[in-house]
């Protein structure tokens, strides 16, 4: 395992790269896609207004589970434990625990490391720093955490889950669907396949076996589990964009901009 040495070795070229393809695009929409998603989330969940739907039940993932003292007490299905402050975000105990599985997720790491890091920006492009210490090293050595994340994540998904089918009950609890219930189960939907994808999850389904034949419930949520592991980098980003257009959506009906269409009641 190469720690602390130089970067290995690379042809003997005095130019960065040969390439002449555009090898800078995938890192640079990278870097927009992921600072413009990273900045509205940030400016979101310190708000702290506009995201519960008293009527029709919906409460944005931004803001759940809602925990904290200032919660509208319908949207806070778990309970109200933590102080209200400006610099406190409502979902407190849970946003943490998803920034950390998303910040040490496999393929969110390649992104940044390309993109933000430039280490490297690309194949066969020098990257600028003289050493690689690799994750074996504080500070990367906390990537190994994301094993752990994995459990809550997947407890956090299913509080989603949870608010999706709530919201299917409005004020006076009669069923309804609106484009919001459209919107927050198909986020719940991306979410599930995100998290379900993992390559954390894979090992928990599937790893650690001498044999298949012995275990073959495990063996079918391990085939499974792999074969949407495939897609995993596109379900990172499907689920900034349907986390984005979830909490968008719930915040322009709950500030009055718009109304949801309903479909039923
Ligand atoms: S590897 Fe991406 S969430 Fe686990």
């Amino acid at each position: 395992m190469a720690t602390g040495v130089r970067s290995p070795a690379r042809a003997r070229i005095s130019a960065r790269t040969l390439r002449e393809d555009r090898w800078w695009l995938p890192p640079a929409l990278t870097f927009i896609g992921l600072t413009a998603w990273v900045t509205y989330s940030t400016v979101r969940v310190f708000l702290q207004e506009n995201y519960w739907v008293g009527e029709h039940h919906y409460l944005t993932p931004y803001y759940s589970p809602c925990f904290s003292d200032g919660c509208i007490p319908a949207a806070s299905h778990f309970g109200q434990f933590l102080p209200d402050h400006p610099l406190i975000p409502y979902a407190a105990l849970s946003l943490p625990l998803l920034l950390i599985f998303r910040l040490t997720c496999y393929y969110y790491r390649k992104a940044y490391y390309r993109a933000f890091w430039l280490s490297p920006p690309a194949c066969a492009v020098a990257e600028p720093h003289g050493k690689y210490t690799g994750e074996t090293r504080f500070p990367l050595i906390f990537q190994n955490i994301h094993r752990y994340t994995f459990y809550a994540a997947f407890v956090i998904t299913l509080i989603n889950t949870y608010d999706a089918i709530l919201a299917f009950g409005g004020e006076d609890y009669s069923f309804g669907i609106g484009l919001g219930n459209l919107i927050l189960v198909g986020n719940v939907i991306m979410l599930w396949f995100y998290t379900l994808s993992c390559h954390s999850c894979r090992h928990v389904t599937g790893g650690r076996l001498r044999n298949f034949s012995k275990h073959p419930i495990r063996y079918r949520w391990w085939t499974f589990v792999s074969r949407i592991n495939t897609r995993h980098a596109q379900f990172a980003w499907i689920t900034l964009g349907t986390l984005f257009v979830t909490d968008a959506y719930i915040m322009a009906v709950a500030a009055g901009w718009i109304t949801d269409l309903r479909l039923i009641n």
